[in-house]
Formats: structure tokens, C-alpha cells, sequence
């Protein structure tokens, strides 16, 4: 939530800015400001998009300045609560993701010291923290600000007392520095600034950076010089970029053939899985996650489980948090989450840490804060840019396939002709991705069918249960249809109440063990008057007996056709909300990265 962004180089810096800024837009949306250092600062800030910004801009020259592009908490979305705010004097300017939790206190203080406020934001107590202890130093003043601060941040902070140079500091919120050719690219995350170098450093918790023309230099909260390690991204530029699609969350749909294709990518053999991480062998697993990642760890249940013969509690991390879990060093707490930056995700694994639990990250971006706290598997699914989670849900799974797998291999659950299936049935799944996408016009077709409806119904059984809640999640995020997913068996229990006449009702019904019994419930949905849409196998040819139309995955393994089905809901909401014009890359009141509780 919020992005910070920063240049400091040889080319003029509002359009590097621009630039960054529009590629972290997914973070925050609702307000974007840049300054600029030259002479004095200038500043240019808008509520709304970076476009809205970029058309009040008038012409900026300098090399050197900061941005940010904001996700509202503390003060309503605005051009004075857009950031970056400024001293007094307007000789301080700082960008700011994250929260100043004591900023009540902090302000009245500076209050009292005669210090003017602009905004309703908790950040604006930076620059006048910065001002009251500026001596001549711009990093000295910055590192005793921050003494006085408690909560998260990451800043970017300019001086006109100190030209060609900008602060920047991390605790809880994601920084990383590009060392370019032609310059230095500050952001809150790597694949703003991947089109500029690939080369970072990655900032940690308790740093601070002064970047000028010669280079970066880094010492901790104490003053101390950091030896910084400079990483090379290995990802490729080109996969930030729509590249021809409407909205990223359609790219990032049609990549999955090839996302998959890297998850499993030298991880598969007929003698075992190799994963980036040892699998430690507990009595008990603990997949704690939010949203997507969270229907994931469902997934997740079921096949280790299944295959693996271990138990698996699976936790929403906002929850595990507070609710004194009981955990101890016999049990493996796997943190599943795209961003590796989820500000619960993160909390809960440090909680289940702090207990003594063993910890695992399941994690997508290349040197998130997760991957600092915990061994991790990467899901190699690429930069994700739409806010709606699509190739990274898939690459979750698969990825958690491979770990029920692996598990049940060492435990001895599988036998060698299972794992002949199972691994033939995971080089399959690439294909079988790309045999779903090209029935996208079929499906665009059925989704323009339910443009109008009120609402949806998503229902599935065992595995193909969290790909129903998921099916419910993106429909609802991008479209704004309420949308409930549920496990068909409870439809007795409750949900049938809802259905009425024409009420359209998702079955995921692929063949698997529990196949009849999602039949029967799709009776009794149409007894009682439900569209239903099914999601079949094809050559389930009995199926169209059931329901009023069907949307058909390739004949899988069950445990692999759920991923399958996900990419079929995925096609099915972005075609929906394409249909009603809605604004699909970044839905409303919604932003990529939670990093606030
Ligand atoms: C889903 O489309 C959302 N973007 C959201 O539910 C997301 O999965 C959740 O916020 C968790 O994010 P993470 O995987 O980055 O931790």
C-alpha cells in the first residue's frame, strides 16, 4: 500500500519518476505527488491517478527528486494529503509508505514547537521531525527523527541544504535501490525500476541510505557502515509491461502456461521434487496466508494431506495473529503470499517464530521482506501487477503440489507408479493451461451472458472447495457482484436460502472422488430455479444433462484439474468485469500490497 519511488542520476527526474511511479501505481491509487530538488524544492502533487498528475505538472528541471503514489489510511485521498510532504520552510521533503503509529503525540509536540501542518496524514510528522533535528546533516537529522518514531516506514527524504543527495530508510515496509547506468532508481519494489537495471541492493530493516553521484552508502540505525550486497534480478523486464493486452491481469492469465512451466522448472524427476528449501519433517503443518494465498493454504490442506498423511491447519494470518495459537518447535508454520510483504503474513510468521515453530515461506517477489525472515520457496510465477492474484494463485498451487508430493515421497505415502502419474500429470499441466486458454472466446461469450446479474453463487467440493472461494473472490474484486464461495455439501446448512429463480450458481464439478455428490447439489440448485454454469471435464459429455452450460478443462489428475478450473474462474471474472466496464487492474478501495494490519 503506497509506493515510494526516487532518482538521483544524469537525466531529467520527473519523467524517470513518472515512470516508476506508473509502474508502482498498483500499490495506491487514489493521490500521487513528486518533488524536485533544484535550488529550492518544487513539488507537483494530484488527487487521483499518476496520469492525473503527470496532466497538472508543468515543466520541472532536475536530476534529482522523489515520488510516491498513495492507498489512503490516515486523511482522506487528496492533494494535501497526497505526499511528498514538507517542512515548515519547505526545505525538507520526505515520501512515506507505511504508518507513524505515535504521530498524535509527535504532533502535538511539534505543534507546541511552532511547526505548521498541511495535511491530515501521519507522515507529514517526518519532515518537521527532520527539521527540528537538522544541524547541517541531512542523514544524522533523518536517523534522529527516526529514533523518535515507532511504526513502519519506508522514506525517501531531499534537502535543498543538500543538493544531489537523497535519504533513504526501511523498518516493515519494502525498499530497494537500482544502481543504473545512468543513475540511482529508489522503489518499494524491484519491478518498478526492472526496466531501468537489474542490479540492487535490497534495503533491511534498520538502514539507512544516503545515495549521491558516487554510489550508495548504507550504516544502520546506529551509524554503523552496512556492507550491502548488490543482487542482479533475474527477472525480465518485458514481464512488467502489458505488452499488447488491455489490462495486466489478462497478460498475467496467459502467462500461466509458462509460469508453470518455471515453477516446476529443474524441481521434477521421476526419483523425487527438488525444492529451494528442506521440508522439515513435523507432526503438524500450519499454513497461515490472507486473501488468494489464503485459498491457496486450503489447497494446500488437501494435498499434503492426501499425500503426505500429515495434518494441516490452514489460518487466515489477520486471525492466527491474536488468537494465542498454540504452536510449538514439533510444527511447520508456512507463510504463503505473493508479495512477501502482507504486514499480517509477515507478523503471524514472526508470532509462530517466536513460539519456536519451524518456519517456510511460500512466496513470488525476489527478495521481499518474507525471504529475510524465513527459508522460502519461490513460486517463479514473475512480476504480478494486476491487484487481482491470478498466475500466482496457480503457481501456489502447483508449488504446494509439489510439497504434498515431495513430503509423501520421504514419508513413503506414494508409491512409484503414483509418482509416475503425478509427475506425469504435473508435465502435462503447462499444456493443459494453454488448451483452457484458447477456449477464452467461449468463455468471454458465457461471461457476457451474466453482465447484468446481482449476484453469484461459486460452490465446489473437496479440492475444487478453495477454488470456489477464489472463483468468489475475483469476481467480486474486479466486478463488484457480490459473490459468495462455498462448500457445496453445506448448501443444506444455509446457502440454499439464496437461491432464487435465474440466480446464477458456478459448479466446479470436474471428476473426482466426490463427483456424484456434486451432482446431487447441482439438482438442488436447479430444483430451486439457479442458472448453473458448470466447470467439467471434456469428456464428461453426462454433465450437460445438469446444467444450463458448461466451461470445460482438460481430463486431469483431480488433484491437478483444480488448477485448471482456476484459470477457467479467473477468464470467466476478468471477461464479466470487462463486459461492465469496470476498471480491472485496480479495483476499487483495493491495492496490490497489504502492508498495513
Ligand atoms: C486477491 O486477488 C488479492 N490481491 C488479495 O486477496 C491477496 O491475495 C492478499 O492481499 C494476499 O496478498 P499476498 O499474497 O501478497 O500476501
Amino acid at each position: 500500500m503506497c509506493g515510494i519511488v526516487g532518482y538521483l542520476g544524469a537525466s531529467e527526474a520527473v519523467p524517470v519518476l513518472f515512470d516508476l511511479l506508473r509502474r508502482l501505481e498498483y500499490r495506491g491509487y487514489d493521490s500521487a505527488g513528486i518533488a524536485i530538488l533544484n535550488g529550492s524544492i518544487l513539488t507537483s502533487k494530484a488527487k487521483g491517478r499518476v496520469d492525473d498528475l503527470i496532466s497538472i505538472t508543468p515543466e520541472i528541471g532536475g536530476c534529482t527528486g522523489i515520488g510516491h503514489t498513495r492507498w489512503a489510511t490516515h486523511g482522506k485521498p487528496s492533494s494535501e494529503n497526497a505526499h511528498p510532504h514538507c517542512d515548515c520552510k519547505d526545505t525538507i521533503a520526505v515520501v512515506h509508505n507505511g504508518i507513524i503509529e505515535n504521530y498524535i503525540e509527535l504532533k502535538d509536540k511539534l505543534i507546541d514547537s511552532g511547526h505548521e501542518f498541511r495535511s491530515e496524514t501521519d507522515s507529514e510528522v517526518l519532515p518537521h521531525l527532520i527539521e527540528e533535528c537538522y544541524a547541517g546533516n541531512l542523514e544524522s537529522s533523518v536517523r534522529n527523527a527516526l529514533s523518535m518514531v515507532r511504526g513502519s516506514y519506508a522514506i525517501a527524504v531531499v534537502s535543498t541544504g543538500e543538493p544531489d543527495r537523497i535519504v533513504i530508510a526501511r523498518k516493515d515496509s519494502p525498499l530497494v535501490v537500482g544502481l543504473g547506468s545512468d543513475g540511482y532508481f529508489v522503489a518499494s519494489d524491484v519491478a518498478a525500476i526492472l526496466k531501468h537495471t537489474k542490479d540492487v541492493i535490497f534495503m533491511d530493516d534498520g538502514e539507512i541510505g544516503v545515495i549521491n553521484k558516487d554510489g550508495v552508502n548504507v550504516t544502520d540505525l546506529d551509524g554503523v557502515f552496512v556492507e550491502k550486497k548488490v543482487e542482479t534480478i533475474t527477472w525480465d523486464p518485458e514481464s512488467a509491461e502489458k505488452s499488447g493486452y488491455e489490462h495486466f491481469m489478462l497478460k498475467e492469465i496467459f502467462e500461466q502456461p509458462a509460469v508453470i512451466r518455471e515453477t516446476f522448472s529443474g524441481r521434477i524427476s521421476s526419483d523425487g521434487i527438488d525444492l529451494d528449501a528442506a521440508l522439515p519433517n513435523v507432526r503438524r503443518i500450519v499454513i497461515i496466508a490472507c486473501g488468494t494465498s489464503y485459498h491457496a493454504g486450503l489447497f494446500g490442506r488437501y494435498v499434503i494431506e492426501r499425500f503426505a498423511r500429515i495434518p494441516v491447519d490452514v489460518e487466515i494470518a489477520s486471525e492466527f495473529r491474536y488468537i494465542d495459537p498454540i504452536i510449538d518447535c514439533g510444527d511447520l508454520v508456512i507463510a504463503i503470499t505473493q508479495s512477501g510483504e502482507t504486514a499480517d503474513t509477515l507478523a503471524a510468521i514472526r508470532e509462530a517464530g517466536s513460539r519456536g515453530s519451524q518456519k517456510l515461506g511460500v512466496v513470488n517477489v525476489l527478495g521481499s521482506s518474507i525471504t529475510r525472515d524465513c527459508p522460502c520457496i519461490y513460486t517463479r510465477a514473475g512480476p504480478e501487477i494486476g491487484v487481482a492474484a491470478t498466475k500466482s494463485f496457480t503457481s501456489q498451487l502447483a508449488v504446494l503440489l509439489l510439497m504434498a508430493i515431495r513430503l509423501g515421497r520421504e514419508r513413503r505415502m506414494i508409491s512409484t507408479a503414483e509418482m509416475d502419474d503425478l509427475v506425469s500429470g504435473l508435465r502435462q499441466m503447462s499444456g493443459n493451461i494453454q488448451r483452457v486458454l484458447n477456449d477464452a472466446p467461449l468463455i468471454k461469450e458465457c461471461a457476457k451472458l451474466f453482465t447484468d446479474a446481482d449476484q453469484f453463487m461459486f460452490m465446489g467440493r473437496g479440492a475444487n472447495y478453495p477454488v470456489a472461494l477464489e472463483g468468489a473472490l475475483k469476481l467480486k474484486e474486479i466486478s463488484y457482484i457480490p459473490a459468495e464461495g462455498f462448500a457445496a455439501g453445506e448448501l443444506k446448512h444455509g446457502p440454499l436460502a439464496l437461491i432464487y429463480d435465474g440466480i446464477p450458481v458456478v459448479a466446479i464439478a470436474t471428476k473426482d472422488g466426490v463427483h456424484e455428490k456434486m451432482l446431487g447439489n447441482i439438482k438442488e440448485v436447479k430444483a430451486r430455479g439457479a442458472t448453473v454454469i458448470g466447470i467439467a471435464n471434456e469428456s464428461d459429455t453426462e454433465i450437460d444433462k445438469y446444467v444450463d452450460y458448461v466451461l470445460r478443462v482438460p481430463d486431469a489428475d483431480p488433484w491437478i484439474a483444480p488448477i485448471l478450473s482456476s484459470v477457467v474462474l479467473q477468464l470467466f471474472a476478468y471477461y464479466v468485469a470487462y463486459h461492465r466496464g469496470c476498471e480491472i487492474d485496480k479495483p476499487r478501495n483495493l491495492a496490490k500490497s497489504v502492508t498495513v494490519e
